[in-house]
């Protein structure tokens, strides 16, 4: 297959993607073959080496990235059973995420796509987590609607077809992962703030504290520091509360905006699927209420594993085997662009 990628020969079935990830804390390598089957996933988390900062550090982001690229491009092959000559493309994030960390991904894909004369594709690490909804699912069914809730982004999308994509709302000021990890570090929860309000709302109460769900009557864009500044003042006032309660009810606001825009969203598109995506996706309780409100609005849910949620390369690689089949491949001067947006039509 390697030959008919390199002149630009359909992609098919057959068509093994190498995806290389780097554009944020996480040093990532996948082979996926025909776009769907994940032949090995590697993600090598640097989040040890930025809890004691609260929050990544760029600097520190790149040149660990520098350091891993290589063993976890190695074990990713290794996994996949596969050398050189069978990759037919390699794919990597060119953005949007740290310029420095994008940077080492981006020149390594170069490097491999030159040195094994294959295509080079470049993958929006948004429309990326988009498609890891598709990763499990065959089911493909457009118009759908997608909600993405990452660390850096909180977007509502329209999509009609691969690659076609609307911007229906997004927040005015802080993504929902931000939220969470803002809300975790002012509670002493540690970083990253997700998974750890996770676990502890499990033994809290959610109804213990009505907490604002912003503008969850209003469109479709989101809006999230007023519900942390709102977690600050009541903590701030009522030092003795339980840490439990705050976070299982600052969940609970998150989540019940998401839901509900989610659903408007969906209803005021005629959309028949809604998709989550991002790293909140893998929140316990959006996923819970995201699953009861798709059944309840007879919508096909796509809900990717928690593995895919999070940054990861199998998504790039599953991304780019789309975009070489639609797009062809990216010229090799193309640069990393830490702004880049999802689709020229958002
Ligand atoms: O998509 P992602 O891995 O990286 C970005 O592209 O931003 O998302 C990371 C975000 C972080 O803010 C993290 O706290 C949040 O996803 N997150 C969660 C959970 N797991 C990760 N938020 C809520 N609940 C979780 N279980
Ligand atoms: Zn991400």
């Amino acid at each position: 297959m390697n030959d008919h990628a390199a002149t630009g020969a359909a992609v098919d079935d057959s068509t093994v993607v190498l995806g290389i990830e780097t554009s944020c804390d996480e040093t990532a390598v996948a082979c996926v073959r025909g776009g769907r089957e994940v032949l090995s996933s590697v993600v090598s988390s640097q989040v040890d080496l930025h809890a004691r900062y609260g929050g990544v550090v760029p600097e520190i982001a790149s040149r660990a990235h520098n350091e891993l690229i290589i063993p976890v491009l190695a074990r990713a092959m290794l996994e996949a059973g596969l050398d050189g000559e069978d990759v037919d493309a390699v794919a990597a994030t060119t953005g949007p995420g740290l310029i420095g960390a994008l940077l080492v991904g981006v020149s390594a894909a170069k490097a491999l796509a030159l040195a094994w004369d294959v295509p080079f594709v470049s993958v929006n690490h948004l429309e990326a987590h988009l498609y890891a909804g598709f990763l499990e699912d065959p089911d493909l069914q457009f118009p759908m609607v997608v909600l993405l809730v990452s660390g850096g982004h909180t977007l509502l999308v329209h999509v009609t077809d691969h690659g076609r994509y609307r911007l229906l709302g997004q927040t005015l000021d802080d993504a929902a992962g931000e939220a969470f990890d803002k809300v975790a570090r002012f509670l002493g929860l540690g970083y990253p703030g997700g998974p750890a309000i996770d676990s502890v709302a499990m033994s809290g109460d959610p109804e213990a504290i009505r907490f604002p769900r912003s503008m969850i009557d209003d469109g479709l864009d989101l809006s999230f520091s007023g519900l942390k500044t709102a977690v600050v003042n009541h903590v701030r006032a009522n030092p003795q509360v339980a840490t439990e309660d705050v976070a299982a009810s600052f969940q609970q606001a998150v989540v019940d905006v998401l839901v509900a825009k989610a659903r408007r969203a969906a209803e005021s598109t005629g959309a028949v699927a809604l998709a989550l995506g991002g790293g909140v996706a893998a929140n316990s309780l959006l996923r819970e209420q995201f699953l009861g409100a798709c059944a309840e609005d007879g919508l096909h849910a796509f809900l990717p594993s928690r593995e895919l949620c999070t940054d990861n390369a199998a998504m790039i690689a599953s991304t780019g085997w789309y975009r070489l089949r639609r797009d062809g491949a990216t010229p090799l001067d193309c640069g990393a662009d830490p702004n880049e947006r999802l689709a020229p039509s958002s």
